[in-house]
């Protein structure tokens, strides 16, 4: 090696050991929220949060109250843990923004160019999420449940037990019901081939997802890269083009990118391979851990199998073979039971944070008084903190098939410190960027719990525990820390 790449070596080293100096040196001003930023500079409480993220963030409460700012990652997050000042982020959106993220994001993770007129884009594409709420989700009912026939057509064959690991079914499952719903039905010739391939590469990518979005040079991340690209190259207008039945989102997001890139920009198939991977990286481990409950819970199983049983001969709906299951939106809506199991999964695993970006040096009015915050730093809601607050949920780490039920009906109204929260369960973000896919998602976990538990025998083969693995602290839904098997048998 010669001097000037030694010397060069040494000038990045100083320049990091300065960067992280600065990093160390920062202290509280007069009307910041305590800061904790413990001993070590740039990673700060990484360590401990990442060990037991709610327990260290319940110890910080307890000590400072509930606005606090913590080092994470070289990043000084401010953690509001009252639910009742959630509002804060919708009433200062201008000074708490998403776009700094989410662009960031969009470079990092998946590869897209950030163009100059990249607000009206964002805008634009914002008024496609119309697609995914509303009315279309009537379309979207009948095309997934459509989906779903075809996707347990091979299964519904052999009236065998057939053994499988949970998770690997559930990728399996929600992929293909996803991917043929949102952008279309592969030619039955290819459809298992393509679709398995699509989806080994996709989630192989997502297993690296909590390495992408942290600092890490995708280029130290082996093969990454590459299956980033041959994604993107999968996903292209012209390969899209080639599957029929696209969804309306669809369509409509290729109209608005064809108009701000132009029709052969790689970067349409780097917008389409960020949503497919946004449609299934959350509701994968939500129908993992809806479907480990019910069968764990057998009072749950029976409950679900009651109410589905009664929908069905109410409207007259016979059992026989085959996936025989027709159902309205308001149908679906009435399974109370259903929907209280998919709301608990949900509750228990989402560390999916609200995280906001704050633009300039600010003053937020808290009932509690004023709280200065500081440019370049993060503003987050943890949802655990809410979730497992037993003021909110008794015996909050138990899993309790009828929480969001009473008397046969929905269950909304919960209490802290004896008011009624309007927040109590927010596993899919705040305000105008609440996530646009929250209603496909609970329709598509509650369709497909609703085929399994109608048309399969299920049952847990080992007897574990599965807890949460906590890889993808503050971005999402916590995958569980192993697999376990299970076998299901066609009922008729
Ligand atoms: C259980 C499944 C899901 C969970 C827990 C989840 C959670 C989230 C969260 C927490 C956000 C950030 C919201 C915020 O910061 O306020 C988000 C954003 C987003 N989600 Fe989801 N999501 C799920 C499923 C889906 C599905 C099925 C789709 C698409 C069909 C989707 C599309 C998106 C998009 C496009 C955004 C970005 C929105 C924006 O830029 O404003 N998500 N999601």
């Amino acid at each position: 090696m010669g001097f000037f790449s030694l010397s060069g070596l040494a000038l990045v080293a100083a320049l990091l050991l300065l960067l992280l100096c600065l990093h160390a040196r920062r202290t509280r001003r007069p009307g910041e929220p305590p800061l904790i930023k413990g001993w070590l500079p740039f990673f700060g409480m990484t360590m401990k949060f990442q060990k037991d993220p709610l327990g260290f963030i319940r110890t910080l409460q307890k000590k400072y109250g509930d606005i606090f700012t913590v080092l994470l990652g070289g990043k000084y997050i401010t953690f509001i843990l009252d639910p009742f000042q959630y509002q804060l982020l919708t009433k200062y959106h201008k000074k708490l923004t998403f776009k700094k993220i989410t662009e960031k994001f969009s470079v990092k993770v998946f590869s897209i160019k950030i163009l100059e007129n990249s607000e009206d884009l964002n805008h634009e594409l914002h008024s496609s999420y119309q697609f995914l709420q509303g009315k279309s989700l009537d379309i979207i009912l009948e095309d997934m449940l459509q989906n779903i026939k075809q996707t347990f057509e091979v299964l519904l064959k052999s009236t065998k037990w057939n053994t499988e690991q949970m998770l690997t079914f559930c990728c399996s499952v929600v992929f293909e019901t996803t991917f043929t719903t949102i952008y279309g039905n592969v030619p039955t010739g290819e459809r298992k081939a393509f679709i398995s391939e699509l989806r080994d590469n996709i989630l192989k990518f997502d297993d690296k997802f909590p390495y992408l979005v942290s600092d890490i040079p995708i280029e130290l991340l082996r093969d990454v890269k590459s299956m980033r690209e041959k994604l993107i190259k999968c996903m292209t207008p012209e390969k899209l083009a080639k599957i029929p039945g696209t969804s309306k989102v669809v369509q409509r997001r290729q109209e608005i990118l064809e108009k701000y890139y132009g029709l052969k920009d790689l970067n349409i198939g780097a917008h389409h391979f960020a949503l497919l991977w946004a449609s299934i990286a959350n509701t994968i481990p939500v129908m993992f851990w809806a479907m480990y409950y019910v069968l764990r819970h057998p009072e749950a199983a029976d409950a679900l199998h009651d109410e589905i049983d009664h929908l069905l001969q109410s409207t007259g709906q016979k059992k026989g073979s085959g996936i025989f299951i027709h159902l309205t939106r308001e149908q679906l809506d009435s399974l109370v039971c259903l929907e209280s199991i998919v709301f608990e999964a949900l509750r228990l695993s989402s560390y999916s944070s609200t995280i906001r970006f704050v633009e300039e040096d600010f003053t937020l009015n808290l009932e509690t008084g004023d709280c200065c915050l500081r440019k370049g730093d993060f503003v987050a809601l943890f949802p655990p903190a809410i979730h497992g607050d037993p003021e909110v949920f008794e015996s909050p780490e138990e899993f309790r098939f009828d929480r969001f039920m009473e008397d046969g009906k929905k269950k909304t109204t919960f209490y802290k410190r004896g008011k009624k929260l309007k927040f109590y369960l927010i596993p899919f973000g705040f305000g105008a960027n609440k996530c646009p896919g929250r209603f496909f998602a609970v329709m598509e976990i509650k369709l497909l719990l609703l085929v399994l538990l109608t048309c399969f025998d299920l049952e847990l083969i080992e007897n574990k525990s599965v807890k949460l693995k906590y890889t993808r602290l503050l971005f999402g839904i916590q995958h569980p820390n192993s697999d376990i098997l299970f076998r299901y048998k066609a009922k008729y």
